[in-house]
């Protein structure tokens, strides 16, 4: 296994995912609670101050380092809480200027803010001395929402105050649609969590393999995060599985496991820690691989019998090195468990050679429906060609169905539909689409996203409930290879493409 080119590969999709990444939630926050702090200790301390002029400063920072990758910053307050460039900021701790901020906007009728990329910072100072002194005119509530508004765009417009938007509440709540907001939130969640987790995989099977200690919180949280966004809706995660054609296909084929593994958990009614312990196995169910030659686990073909006696020998090697590496507790031994057991099928064929027949563990049984599924839809294991993930559901319940608990085979097929999320397909009325979100009670009859018909791919996507009556007549014909139809389905899974009106 190359690591080098496999970091590489990754961080170049990652950043074809922009505004996804960690950092810009970081400076979010960062820049909210600067941006609320600042007219606070301005009204107390004057302009020429040095706290003042520092805050102004830090806040510049980090408008830098959200509008450099974004080209603006908008802050948005709906409904009590703060959209940073339509996404929703998670704010763990409160400030004191926060909250005063909150009242100060919702007393001025300001309902959000747009600043463009890049006015100087005077441009902000001049900001923040308008707005205060509009906060100071309306002290005793003597300015109604309306003109207080109207006073501070005059402000601004008095004061050169250019790249910059004020909104009214009425003007944000108009233009918000908070279900579509959310929507795109879960997608750039989705895509953040899961390169995160390709990279701390990476990092942490890379010291294994040269045998060192390593800390494994950057895995834990991931894995958390994982948790967090597959109990609120685990569509956007699936639908980053739908990518096959990475270079380098073990780390992606763990992450994609881990993340079928957790939606099983969540329908098996887990709580929270038993499915970070799930994902977690899941994640490294697999690790024994990395010591493995690359040439048998990047092997394209046929395997011969000396690549299958190495291959049988993973399971074995994954669950020793878990246990020799690492500092053993109960999630581990967890992990090891299910990385020896994997390969064992419900009938007890399988490897590795045992001397006598086991009960697998939960976990296992879980993980193994996941395992199986990803491998045959990738056609990167033990066979040359993916098989579309509707047959493969249909081999796995019927040709293969000695191997797997069919209780939890049937919670998965319900879950991610016969058209799992981020399936290209082709629709009755010729149109083409990409599959968001199954619907459990229609698995066949998902929420796509429609991109194009035969005249060609549109600029805008329209999303249609194929379960809902007024599309009653439009049913998904088939199942489109990419591959064959020549459409970057990537372009449509790592970015969001805008809605049509
Ligand atoms: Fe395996
Ligand atoms: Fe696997």
């Amino acid at each position: 296994m190359n690591n080098a080119s496999a970091k590489i590969e990754y961080q170049t999709i990652r950043e074809e995912s922009r505004g996804a990444t960690a950092e810009v939630t970081r400076h979010s926050v960062a820049a909210l609670k600067l941006f609320f702090g600042i007219p606070k200790t301005l009204q107390v301390v004057g302009k020429d101050n040095d706290t003042y002029k520092g805050q102004l400063e830090k806040f510049w920072e980090r408008f830098l380092g959200i509008t450099t990758e974004e080209g603006t910053l908008t802050i948005k307050l709906i409904e009590g809480r703060f959209f940073v460039n339509e996404s929703l900021c998670k704010i763990t701790r409160k400030t004191p200027a926060l909250d005063e901020g909150i009242a100060r906007w919702q007393e001025l009728g300001i309902g959000g803010i747009e600043i463009r990329y890049a006015p100087e910072s005077d441009i902000l100072a001049r900001f923040f001395e308008a707005l205060t002194k509009t906060t100071s005119a309306n002290t005793v509530g003597t300015l109604d929402t309306e003109t207080a508004i109207e006073q501070l765009r005059k402000l601004l417009l008095d004061n050169d105050v250019y790249g910059l938007r004020v909104f009214s509440s009425d003007e944000v709540a108009k233009d918000s649609n908070p279900i579509e907001q959310r929507r795109l939130q879960m997608r750039r969640q989705a895509r953040t969590v899961f390169f995160k987790s390709l990279r701390a995989l990476n990092e942490t099977t890379s010291n294994t393999f040269s045998g060192r200690e390593t800390q494994l919180r950057e895995t834990s949280n991931v894995v958390r995060s994982m948790v967090d966004q597959v109990i609120e809706d685990d569509s956007a995660l699936i639908e980053m599985t739908a990518i096959k054609d990475f270079d380098d296909y073990t780390f992606a084929h763990s992450v994609n496991v881990c993340i079928y593994s957790l939606s099983i958990g969540v329908r098996l009614n887990f709580d929270r820690n038993r499915l970070s312990q799930l994902g977690f196995a899941a994640l490294f169910h697999d690790i024994g691989k990395v010591k493995l030659p690359a040439e048998v686990v990047k092997k394209p073909g046929i395997f011969t019998e000396s690549d299958w006696v190495h291959m049988r020998n993973h399971p074995t090697i994954g669950a020793k090195s878990l246990l020799t590496t690492f500092a053993i507790d109960s999630q581990m031994i967890r992990a090891a468990l299910v990385a020896f057991e994997h390969h064992i099928n419900l009938d007890n064929t399988g490897y590795p050679k045992r001397t006598k027949d086991r009960e697998l563990n939960l976990f296992t049984r879980i993980i193994t429906v996941a395992d199986t599924f990803d491998a045959l839809t990738s056609g990167r294991i033990y066979i040359t060609d993916p098989i579309p993930p509707v047959e493969v559901l249909r081999k796995m319940m019927y040709r293969m169905r000695n191997k797997f608990d069919h209780l939890i085979l049937k919670i998965f097929i319900n879950n991610v539909g016969l058209f799992p999320a981020g399936s290209l397909t082709l629709l009755s009325n010729s149109q083409i689409a990409i599959v968001e979100k199954n619907n459990p009670k229609t698995p066949a009859a998902p929420v796509v996203r429609v991109i194009g018909d035969k005249f060609g791919l549109k600029d805008t996507v329209t999303i249609v409930d194929l379960s809902s009556p007024e599309n009653s007549g439009i049913t998904i014909k088939r199942f489109l290879d990419p591959k064959e139809t020549n459409i970057d389905v990537k372009r449509y899974i790592y970015q969001d493409i805008p809605l049509a009106n």
